[in-house]
């Protein structure tokens, strides 16, 4: 079967039957240098045996695919993307920094400005739902740093509509203390998880990003997968019970095929890039010529 995915996103090939399987990323490009941890994780993802890049139906960036949502930045988000993942569906999703980020001379930038520019470089909708592989994925706005209005009204339609999703939201809901300060508002958490139990068993997955960590969480049957490390390395300071180490990347794997919470897992890389590497052994020399007393 082919799937139609949305006609105003990317497409570069159709989808063979089986292709069902779905990589999501968030927070690619979501700092000044994230290209070649991006590199990293994408040759990663593209080797993995589990992943099997070959059948994979689609890439989905789940917010902050930029940095400061200059021109510039956007076409070279673009084109490093399309440079890692050639041959893919790819669909994007808005975070905060899709708007960008203020600075001296960008401040008279009106929002719609700023939207304008994400909707002409990635070419989709504020909130959108799309079936790939038996499965709909359901993107939401949370660009402002809450859910914009009408969302959860959009959510609920949408899970009304077909018996198995996944849901992205850039900015997570307030699900663990560790994420205080990171999340959306209490009251957009609270709306946020009404609607979720309103559609019991028609969830397979909320996935969000915006905390550079990796978390989960299960609740009432649906895994919340935090993954805000697709290019922005996790952080020490956001460590969970996860148990990741520092310099991490991961991106999520959608598997309808198989069961349960199985569906959802993290992919992950500690590969340090090559000039990390290098200069992490540049520094070893060091401390060695130190000791030797040289
Ligand atoms: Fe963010």
């Amino acid at each position: 079967m082919v799937y139609d995915i949305l006609s105003s996103h990317e497409v570069s090939r159709p989808l063979r039957d089986g292709q069902e399987r779905v990589l999501i990323l968030s927070d690619t490009g979501c700092r000044p240098g994230w290209i070649p941890d991006f590199r990293v994780l994408a040759d990663k993802l593209r080797r993995s045996p589990k992943v099997d890049f070959e059948n994979i139906a689609a890439v989905i960036f789940n917010g902050d695919t930029v940095f400061t949502g200059s021109e510039r930045n956007y076409r070279r988000a673009r084109r490093v993307i399309e440079q890692e993942f050639p041959g893919v569906h790819r669909l994007f999703n808005i975070g905060n920094h899709e708007l960008g980020i203020p600075w001296p001379g960008r401040m008279r930038e009106t929002v719609d400005r700023r939207v304008q520019r994400y909707q002409k470089f990635f070419h989709s909708p504020l909130n959108w739902r799309k079936v790939i592989g038996g499965v709909q994925y359901i993107g939401l706005d949370s660009s402002h740093k809450r859910l914009a209005p009408g969302t959860l009204e959009y959510l609920d339609e949408s899970l009304s509509m077909h018996p198995s999703n996944v849901v992205l939201i850039h900015i997570p809901p307030m699900l663990r203390p560790q994420w205080r300060g990171r999340t959306l508002f209490s009251s957009d958490t609270l709306g946020f998880l009404q609607i979720l139990d309103r559609h019991p068993g028609r969830v397979i997955a909320c996935t969000y990003g915006h905390i550079h960590c990796n978390d989960r969480l299960v609740r009432n049957g649906v895994v919340h997968q935090l993954a805000g490390t697709g290019g922005a390395m996790s952080m020490v300071r956001s460590h969970s019970h996860y148990g990741e180490a520092s310099g991490s990347y991961a991106a999520i794997l959608i598997d309808p095929g198989m069961r349960g919470a199985q569906r959802v897992s993290l992919i992950t890389s500690h590969a340090q890039r090559p000039r990390a590497k290098a200069k992490a052994k540049e520094a070893a020399n060091v401390r060695i010529a130190v000791s030797m007393g040289v």
